[in-house]
């Protein structure tokens, strides 16, 4: 049975469902306003990672949008849980999406109490294994045309899906975002670092520029933890490009390195000592076996 074919369990407003026979309004204003935020929360050997990171981050961005109604956060709990044993997950992640709901009117004036709509699904997919990981991306930039609140985890994501589409007409793996003050923001769905000549870790500081990173905050703890430093600063499109490496970290991807930036070969072309080193610790904080999971760190 491929995997499509295989009864994949989702969860709808309060109800466990086939994934093909969740059903959700036309008229939510997800679908009509984008007036919805996210949350995707990897999973690894069974275990979700960072969970109460992202339902705080989840809660935050609800409270920047004035939502006023809060999901019950012990039944999103719950239900993270329960949709990684239903669905099997070992390694993968699972997508968490809350809107204000659907009133069966397009009106732009938001209701003072929702009726959230909450909709969360499970997906198994390579985390740690995978071409990426190993042998690095090449990611090329794009114009960050992005509104100004990219604090908040929005499901109005047009943006990076077009830098997304592009990176991959272009012959690239992804694409990083650059403000037009000519300032890498973030990736087009990570946070992006670089590594100098003299071993320095840098990536941009928190601000309403970029989203604050739950990988990223787990790498702080992870490498202060060890005294590693990491300088936060904003760093140039040409800075980047003149690194000797640089990797981008969210919970799709954990720690991928960058190997080439427009055409630019960073380094050695191969990811880099610092950059393996990070992907270590991180693996390692998240309860990998290392040596097994990812004996090419080593290399
Ligand atoms: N994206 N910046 C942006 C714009 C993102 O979309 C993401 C994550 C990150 C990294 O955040 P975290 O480490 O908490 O995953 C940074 C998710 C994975 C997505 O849209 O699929």
């Amino acid at each position: 049975m491929t995997r499509q074919a295989m009864a994949r369990q989702a969860w709808v407003n309060g109800v466990y469902v086939a994934a093909d026979e969740a059903r959700i309004s036309p008229f939510d204003r997800g679908f009509l306003f984008a007036d919805g935020v996210y949350e995707v929360t990897a999973v690894y050997g069974g275990r979700l990672i960072d969970m109460g990171r992202h339902l705080d981050r989840l809660e935050r961005s609800l409270r920047e949008l004035k939502f006023g109604t809060m999901p019950d956060r012990h039944e999103l709990e719950e239900v993270h849980r329960t949709l990684v044993a239903h669905n099997g997950i070992d390694e993968g992640y699972v997508y968490l999406q809350v809107t204000r709901g659907a009133y069966g009117a397009r009106d732009f004036v938001a209701p003072e109490t929702p009726r959230l709509t909450i909709f969360m699904f499970a997906e198994p997919r390579a985390l740690i294994d995978t071409p990426s990981a190993r042998n690095g991306t090449r990611i090329v930039s794009v114009p960050d045309i992005r509104w100004a609140r990219r604090d908040i985890k929005s499901v109005g994501l047009l943006a990076q899906a077009l830098a997304k589409t592009e990176a991959k007409v272009r012959g690239a793996d992804d694409a990083w975002l650059v403000a037009p003050d000519g300032f890498v923001t973030e990736g087009a769905s990570s946070n992006a670092w670089i590594v100098t000549k003299d071993g320095e870790i840098i990536t941009r500081a928190i601000s309403n520029m970029i989203l604050a990173g739950v990988t990223r905050h787990a790498l702080f703890d992870a490498l202060g933890q060890r005294g590693g430093k990491i300088t936060e600063r904003s760093f140039t499109l040409e800075e980047a490009k003149a690194a000797v490496e640089a990797f981008s970290t969210a919970a799709t991807g954990l720690v991928t390195p960058v190997v080439e930036i427009d055409g630019v070969v960073l380094g050695s072309g191969r990811p880099g000592a610092v950059t393996r080193g990070v992907q270590k610790i991180y693996y390692t904080a998240i309860g990998a076996d290392v040596a097994k999971a990812a004996p090419w760190v080593e290399t």
